[in-house]
């Protein structure tokens, strides 16, 4: 069972003006695929503030998966993909890469979301946008194969050869 942190990033969910509805929703998602959900957080749209976040849930809270909801579109606020940028010691593109071709089969807006996803450490950190539509969509566009990286991520059994 892998260790994993959602952080939400959201000013009006942080300013308490909308409720966390994605936030939750990929907690249990996880849950239910088998992750331990340490610690569920919300942040504003605040560069420096996603990546202290970021920095503590890997660095310190020491989660295997960090799964972000929000900011990751075209307005100016949006700065969750910087922020996972500038954490990340190594790019994993093929995750954004997967989410998006699974995406853009059911809505053409999916080409909008500027998610990224990467490694600190023991750490993979992926960015999900912020609908809880969106964010379960591409959730589940990776879901089963995130094991995967994660044991070789962690040094488990990975044998690529038998799959
Ligand atoms: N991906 C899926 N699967 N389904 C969606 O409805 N919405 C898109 C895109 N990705 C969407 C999606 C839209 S409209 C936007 S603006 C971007 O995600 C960015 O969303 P965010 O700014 O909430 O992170």
């Amino acid at each position: 069972m892998y260790k994993a942190a959602v952080l939400t990033v959201s000013d009006r969910s942080f300013q308490g003006q909308r409720p966390d509805g994605a936030g939750p929703l990929v907690a249990s998602l996880l849950e239910k695929a088998g992750y331990q959900i340490l610690e569920t957080a919300v942040v504003p749209d605040e560069q420096p503030d996603i990546e202290a976040a970021l920095l503590r849930l890997s660095d310190q809270v020491h989660a295997a998966l960090v799964v972000t909801t929000g900011g990751t579109g075209f307005s100016p606020r949006d700065v969750t993909p910087e922020a996972t940028l500038a954490v990340c010691q190594r790019l994993t593109p093929g995750i954004p890469e997967a989410m998006r071709a699974a995406s853009l089969a059911i809505t053409p807006r999916a080409m909008l979301s500027r998610g990224a996803a990467g490694i600190r450490g023991g750490t993979l950190i992926v960015n999900l946008p912020g609908s809880p539509k969106a964010a379960r969509e591409n959730l589940e566009a990776i879901l089963s194969t995130l094991a995967h990286g994660l044991e070789m991520l962690l040094g488990g059994p990975s044998d690529c050869y038998v799959l």
